[in-house]
């Protein structure tokens, strides 16, 4: 029989409650969601935010626990790791990640406090999410955007951009995690990344909400400003002629691949509205760029890298849809906003919460039960 469309959002809800709930996982006293219980037995820094964006419609005490323990591995520097090695082979072998992620924990943090109102939760986090921001004021930021020094920071691993960064390609090797554990190995990049400042930016507009709502007047106007000063680099640094936003390699020379990065500013609402109507109209409508039959993927699909089954170089990435949502959102691009809901709930019909998608065929790819796969449940709920 066939199901109405109210039944398939409850059932699509349910899967991804259920499958939230299986991949939970205490240890050490932390307890904090698993991306996949194949691939990914850890806890992982964007991952965690995106688990809690989900979690705060089902569950405020699990959400809030999942930030807590990405907080609980901060190192003394400020610094919250990619990776929390929460198990007992990272508690006998001394590795721990030398980098960070997208910095989406205020986000998160803010988020998971709009439901639950619980000011302690967000009282108690907000100093170790003020030392997290000097440290990436510090140690990251380039010119007023944030440079990422590993390809596994970017979180988008494979992404077009490191073809360009690296002079030999070590994100296509096991190489790639020399610089991302070992201690005092070089780190080989300094990628100005649109994504990562774009995420960036809009943190910094959560941690000023974050200081209203503890009444931190001071840092309210402080956070507020900082993004204010990120998103005026934002457009000098990475704007190009074409009017479109691009990554730099370390030695500030445009990556000019179509990447689905050229949407990041659009979450940060860091675009004039014409610029964006321009965005959307031109690339993401065009249906030989990013308007496939399962949206969007991650490469246009006629730049001649686009591969719709290679890791970040073609698939559709449920996280990627989320955040441009999101940005579709706040410019007002209702339609299109709910013409991807529609798109991204096909694909998960048809082949489950995986980890990315063939954006031509729909079908699944990589880890199986995929946690962030869920923010489905979060484009329904927010819409
Ligand atoms: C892969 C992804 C990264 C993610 C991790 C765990 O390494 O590229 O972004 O955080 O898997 O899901």
């Amino acid at each position: 029989m066939k199901q109405t469309k109210k039944e398939v959002i409850s059932a699509i809800i349910a899967a991804a409650k259920e499958l939230l709930r299986k991949n939970r996982r205490t240890v050490a006293g932390h307890t904090f969601t698993i991306p996949s219980p194949y691939e990914y037995r850890h806890q992982w820094l964007w991952d965690s935010c995106f688990h809690s964006i989900v979690l705060r419609h089902f569950d405020t005490a699990a959400a809030e626990a999942e930030i807590k323990s990405l907080v609980a591995s901060q190192c003394k520097n400020g610094m919250i790791p990619h990776e929390s090695k929460f198990n007992i082979l990272g508690k006998m072998l001394p590795i721990t990640s030398r980098i960070t992620q997208p910095a989406f924990i205020a986000r998160a943090a803010l988020e998971v406090y709009e439901k639950s109102r619980n000011k302690q939760f967000l009282a108690n986090i907000f100093p170790r999410l003020q030392q997290y921001h000097n440290w990436l004021e510090k140690q990251r930021e380039v010119n007023g955007v944030l440079k990422v020094v590993d390809c596994n920071e970017s979180g988008e691993d494979n992404s077009l951009p490191w073809d360009d960064e690296y002079a030999v390609p070590v994100h296509k090797t096991y190489l790639r995690w020399f610089p991302t554990y070992v201690p005092f190995f070089p780190q080989l990049a300094a990628l100005r990344s649109v994504t990562a400042t774009s995420v960036y930016a809009d943190a910094l507009e959560c941690m000023s909400e974050i200081a209203r709502v503890l009444g931190e007047g001071r840092l309210r106007s402080g956070y507020g400003s900082k993004r204010k000063a990120v998103i005026a680099a934002m457009a000098k640094v990475f704007r190009q002629e074409d009017g479109l936003y691009y990554s730099l390699t370390h030695s500030n020379k445009p990556i000019r691949y179509k990447t689905h990065s050229i949407f990041s500013p659009l979450f940060a609402a860091a675009m004039t509205k014409a610029e964006a109507k321009k965005l959307v109209n031109e690339h993401l409508l065009n249906e030989k760029e990013f308007w496939t039959s399962f949206l969007i993927p991650t490469v246009a699909a006629n730049e001649p890298k686009f591969n719709p089954k290679g890791y970040w170089r073609g698939p559709t990435w449920v996280n990627i849809n989320w955040m441009l949502h999101r940005g579709l959102l706040r410019y007002g691009f209702r339609a299109v906003a709910d013409e991807l809901l529609q798109k991204t709930i096909a694909v998960i019909r048809k082949s489950g919460f995986r980890e990315y998608y063939n954006p031509l065929t729909g079908d699944g790819l990589g880890a199986r039960q995929f946690g962030w796969s869920t923010l489905i449940a979060d484009m329904i709920l927010e819409k």
